[in-house]
C-alpha cells in the first residue's frame, strides 16, 4: 500500500506512474473492445447461446449469407462502439431465460425483426441500381418501384439469411415463419380491387407466355357447366375458414415499427382466391349471393321467376332445363328425368306415385289451369290413392 502511495506522491516516480496508468487504460480498452468484438462474432451468437439459437443457426447455414457475420444485419450499420455496448446491455437480460431455458418459442413469431430492419442493413453490401436481375422464370420484378415507396428489402426478402424450407426444427415448440417472396405475400400490398396501393394485374409481374392457371383448377369437379362444380366452392370455403383463423392469430400481434413505411399485415391473412380473382369475377358468374342467404329456402320462388337465367346456371342439369323456369323441376320434381320436359312426365309420376305429394306444393286449382276437370280430377286421384 505504501509503495502505491509512494508511486503517486514521489515526483521522481512520475514517469513510472504514467507508464502504469497508460498500461491500465490500454488494458481496460482492450477488455472492452475484446468483449464487444467477442460478443459480436457468429461464434458468440451461436455457440454459448447454443440452445436458444440452435434452430436459427440451422437456417443460417442453409442461406446465401452463411459467410457474413450476424451483426452485419442484426446490429446498426456504422454504429459507434457506444451503440454496440448499449445494445449488449439492452439484450443482457435475455441471459437469464437463456440459462434457465425458459425463453419463448417460436422466436420472432410476429416478424418484428423484419419489420424493424432498415434498408441500410442490406444496402451497405448491395446496390440494386446497377444490378442486372436474373429472377426465376415467369417473374417480373421492379426494385426501383419499391425503393421509391420506401419499402425495405426485408419486406420481401425476410427469410434471405434464414431459409426454412429444407430445415427441420429441433427445439420443442419452434415453428416456421412466413416467407414473403411468394405471390400471396406480394398481395399484402398489390390487389386487383380498385384503389389498391399497387397493381394486381397479372401482366405487372408475369410475362405474356406465363401459364396463369394454377394446377388446383385442373381437378375434376372444380367447375363444369351443367356438371360437378363443388370443387372450387369447397376450396373457397376451406380458404375462407383458414383466413378467418389467421386473422384471429394476427390480431394485435405487432405494433407498427419505426422502419415500417406502412402496416402491410401478414401473408396468411391474404385470401389466395382473391389474389388471382377480383370478387366481381365470382359474383358475375354466380349472379346471386353464394352461399345463398338463409331466407332463400323459403323465399326463392319470386326471385327465381323474376330472373330464372341467374338460377339456371347452377340448377339446370342440362341445356334444355336452362330454358325459362324448367330448371325449377330439378328440385321440385326430382321424380322426372332431366332429359324430357316435366310436363311430358308429370302424369307418369302421378300414375306411379299418386298425387298426394303434389299437393304439398300445388293447390289443386293449379292442376285445374290445364285440366278442365281440375279439382274433380284431383279429388279423384286422392280418392283412388286412399282406396288402394
Ligand atoms: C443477411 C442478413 C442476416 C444475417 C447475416 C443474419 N440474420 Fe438473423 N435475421 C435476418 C432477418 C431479415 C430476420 C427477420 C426474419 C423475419 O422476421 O421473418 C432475422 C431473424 C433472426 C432471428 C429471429 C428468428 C427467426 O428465424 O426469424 C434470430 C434469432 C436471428 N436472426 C439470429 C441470427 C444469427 C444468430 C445470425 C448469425 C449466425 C444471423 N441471424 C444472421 C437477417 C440476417
Ligand atoms: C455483409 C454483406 C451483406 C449484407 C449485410 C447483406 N448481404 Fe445479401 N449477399 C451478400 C453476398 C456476398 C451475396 C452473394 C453474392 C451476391 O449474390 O451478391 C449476397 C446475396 C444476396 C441475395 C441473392 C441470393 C439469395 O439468397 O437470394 C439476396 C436476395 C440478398 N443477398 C439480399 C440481402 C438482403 C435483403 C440483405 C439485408 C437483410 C442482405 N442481403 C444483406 C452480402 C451481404
Ligand atoms: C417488393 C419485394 C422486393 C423488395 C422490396 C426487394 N426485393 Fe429483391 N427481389 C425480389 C424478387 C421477387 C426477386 C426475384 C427473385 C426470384 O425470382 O428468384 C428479387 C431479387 C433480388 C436479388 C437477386 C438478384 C439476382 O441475381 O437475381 C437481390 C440481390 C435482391 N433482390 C436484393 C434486394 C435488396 C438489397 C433490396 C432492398 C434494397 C431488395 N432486394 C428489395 C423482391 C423484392
Ligand atoms: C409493402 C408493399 C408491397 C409489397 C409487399 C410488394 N409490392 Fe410491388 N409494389 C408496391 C408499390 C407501392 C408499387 C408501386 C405502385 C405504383 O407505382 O403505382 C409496386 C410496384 C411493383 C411493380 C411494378 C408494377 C408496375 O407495373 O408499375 C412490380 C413488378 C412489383 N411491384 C412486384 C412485386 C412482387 C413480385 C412482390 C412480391 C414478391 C411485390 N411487388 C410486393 C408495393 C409492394
Ligand atoms: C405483385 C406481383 C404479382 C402479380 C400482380 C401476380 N403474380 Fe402470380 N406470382 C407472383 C410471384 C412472386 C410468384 C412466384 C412465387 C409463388 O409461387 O408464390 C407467382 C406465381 C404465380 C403462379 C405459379 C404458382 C402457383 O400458384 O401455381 C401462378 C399460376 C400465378 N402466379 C398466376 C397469377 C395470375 C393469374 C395473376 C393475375 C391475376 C398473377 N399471378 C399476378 C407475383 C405476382
Ligand atoms: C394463381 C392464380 C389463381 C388462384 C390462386 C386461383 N385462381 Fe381461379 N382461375 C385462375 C385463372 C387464370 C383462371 C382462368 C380465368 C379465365 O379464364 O378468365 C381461373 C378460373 C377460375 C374459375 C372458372 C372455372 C375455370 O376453371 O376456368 C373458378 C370457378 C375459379 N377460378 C375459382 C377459384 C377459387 C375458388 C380460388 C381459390 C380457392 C381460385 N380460383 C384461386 C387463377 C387462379
Ligand atoms: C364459371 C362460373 C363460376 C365462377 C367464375 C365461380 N363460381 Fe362459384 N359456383 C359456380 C357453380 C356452378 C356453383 C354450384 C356448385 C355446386 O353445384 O355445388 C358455385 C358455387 C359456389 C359456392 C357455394 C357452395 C355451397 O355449397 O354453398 C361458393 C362459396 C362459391 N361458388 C365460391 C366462388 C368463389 C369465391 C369464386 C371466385 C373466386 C367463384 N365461386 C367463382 C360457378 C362459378
Ligand atoms: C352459383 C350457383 C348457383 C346459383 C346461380 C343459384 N344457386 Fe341455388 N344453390 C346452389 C347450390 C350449390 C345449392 C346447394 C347449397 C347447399 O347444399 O348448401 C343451392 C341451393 C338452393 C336452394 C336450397 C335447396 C335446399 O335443398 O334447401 C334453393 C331453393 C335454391 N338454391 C334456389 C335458387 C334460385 C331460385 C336461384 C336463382 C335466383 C339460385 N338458386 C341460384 C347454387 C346456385
Ligand atoms: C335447389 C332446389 C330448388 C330449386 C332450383 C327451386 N326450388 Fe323452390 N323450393 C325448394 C325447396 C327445398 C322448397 C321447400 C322449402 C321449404 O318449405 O322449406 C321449395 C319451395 C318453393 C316454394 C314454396 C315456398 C316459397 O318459396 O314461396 C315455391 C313457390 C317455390 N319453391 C318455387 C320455385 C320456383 C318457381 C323455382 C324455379 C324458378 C324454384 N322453386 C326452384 C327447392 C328448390
Ligand atoms: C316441392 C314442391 C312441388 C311438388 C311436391 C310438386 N311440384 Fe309441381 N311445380 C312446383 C313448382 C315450384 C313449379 C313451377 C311453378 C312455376 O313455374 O311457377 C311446378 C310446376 C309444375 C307443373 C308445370 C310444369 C311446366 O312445365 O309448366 C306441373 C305439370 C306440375 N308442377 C305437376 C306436379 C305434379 C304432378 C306433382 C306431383 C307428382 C308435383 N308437381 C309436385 C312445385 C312442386
Ligand atoms: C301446364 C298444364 C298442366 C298442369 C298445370 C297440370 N297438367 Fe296434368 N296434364 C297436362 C297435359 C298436357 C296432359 C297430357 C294430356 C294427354 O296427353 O292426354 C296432362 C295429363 C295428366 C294426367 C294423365 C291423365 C290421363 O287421363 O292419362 C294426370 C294424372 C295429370 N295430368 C295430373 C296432374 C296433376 C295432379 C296436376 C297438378 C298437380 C297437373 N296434372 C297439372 C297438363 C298439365
Amino acid at each position: 500500500m505504501s509503495r502505491l502511495k509512494d508511486l503517486f506522491r514521489n515526483p521522481a516516480k512520475r514517469p513510472q506512474l504514467v507508464i502504469w496508468l497508460g498500461t491500465a487504460a490500454i488494458a481496460i480498452a482492450l477488455v472492452a473492445a475484446g468483449s464487444v468484438l467477442g460478443t459480436s462474432t457468429n461464434w458468440f451468437c451461436t455457440e454459448p447461446c447454443h440452445v436458444v439459437h440452435y434452430d436459427n443457426t440451422l437456417t443460417f447455414n442453409e442461406g446465401s449469407h452463411v459467410m457474413q457475420s450476424c451483426i452485419a444485419c442484426h446490429e446498426p450499420v456504422n454504429g459507434s462502439p457506444l451503440t454496440f455496448i448499449l445494445m449488449k446491455i439492452e439484450v443482457a437480460p435475455d441471459l437469464i431465460p437463456t440459462i434457465l431455458g425458459t425463453f419463448h418459442l417460436p422466436m420472432n413469431e410476429n416478424h418484428s425483426v423484419a419489420f424493424a430492419m432498415p434498408e441500410e442493413q442490406c444496402t451497405q453490401c448491395h446496390t440494386m441500381e446497377n444490378r442486372t436481375l436474373s429472377p426465376s422464370a415467369g417473374i417480373i420484378m421492379d426494385h426501383a418501384a419499391h425503393a421509391a415507396g420506401g419499402i425495405t428489402c426485408v419486406s420481401c426478402h425476410n427469410r434471405v439469411a434464414h431459409p426454412e424450407d429444407d430445415v427441420t426444427y429441433v427445439l420443442e415448440g419452434d415453428k416456421k415463419h412466413e416467407d414473403w417472396m411468394g405471390m400471396d405475400a406480394c398481395f399484402r400490398c398489390h390487389s386487383l380491387e380498385a384503389g389498391a396501393l399497387a397493381p394486381g394485374a397479372c401482366a405487372a409481374c408475369h410475362p405474356t407466355d406465363f401459364d396463369l392457371v394454377p394446377p388446383s383448377h385442373d381437378a375434376t369437379g372444380w367447375y363444369a357447366e351443367f356438371g360437378e362444380s363443388g370443387g372450387h366452392a369447397a376450396a373457397y370455403t376451406e380458404e375462407a375458414a383458414r383466413v378467418t383463423s389467421a386473422e384471429t392469430w394476427a390480431e394485435g400481434l405487432h405494433e407498427i415499427e419505426e422502419n415500417e413505411t406502412l402496416d402491410m399485415g401478414y401473408e396468411q391473412t391474404v385470401n389466395t382466391c382473391y389474389t388471382c380473382h377480383a370478387k366481381q369475377f365470382c359474383t358475375d358468374c354466380h349472379g346471386v349471393e353464394m352461399p345463398h342467404p338463409a331466407a332463400f329456402a323459403t323465399d326463392h320462388g319470386n326471385a327465381g321467376r323474376a330472373d330464372p337465367a341467374s338460377c339456371a346456371k347452377c340448377h339446370a342439369r342440362n341445356e334444355a332445363e336452362a330454358e325459362g323456369t324448367v330448371f325449377c323441376n330439378a328440385c321440385h320434381h326430382p321424380q322426372g328425368t332431366p332429359e324430357r320436359p316435366w310436363i311430358e312426365q308429370h302424369f307418369d309420376a302421378v300414375k306411379t306415385g299418386g298425387a298426394t305429394g303434389c299437393f304439398e306444393c300445388h293447390d289443386p286449382k293449379y292442376c285445374a289451369v290445364c285440366h278442365v276437370s281440375g279439382p274433380e280430377a284431383a279429388a279423384r286421384f286422392i280418392q283412388q290413392e286412399a282406396g288402394q
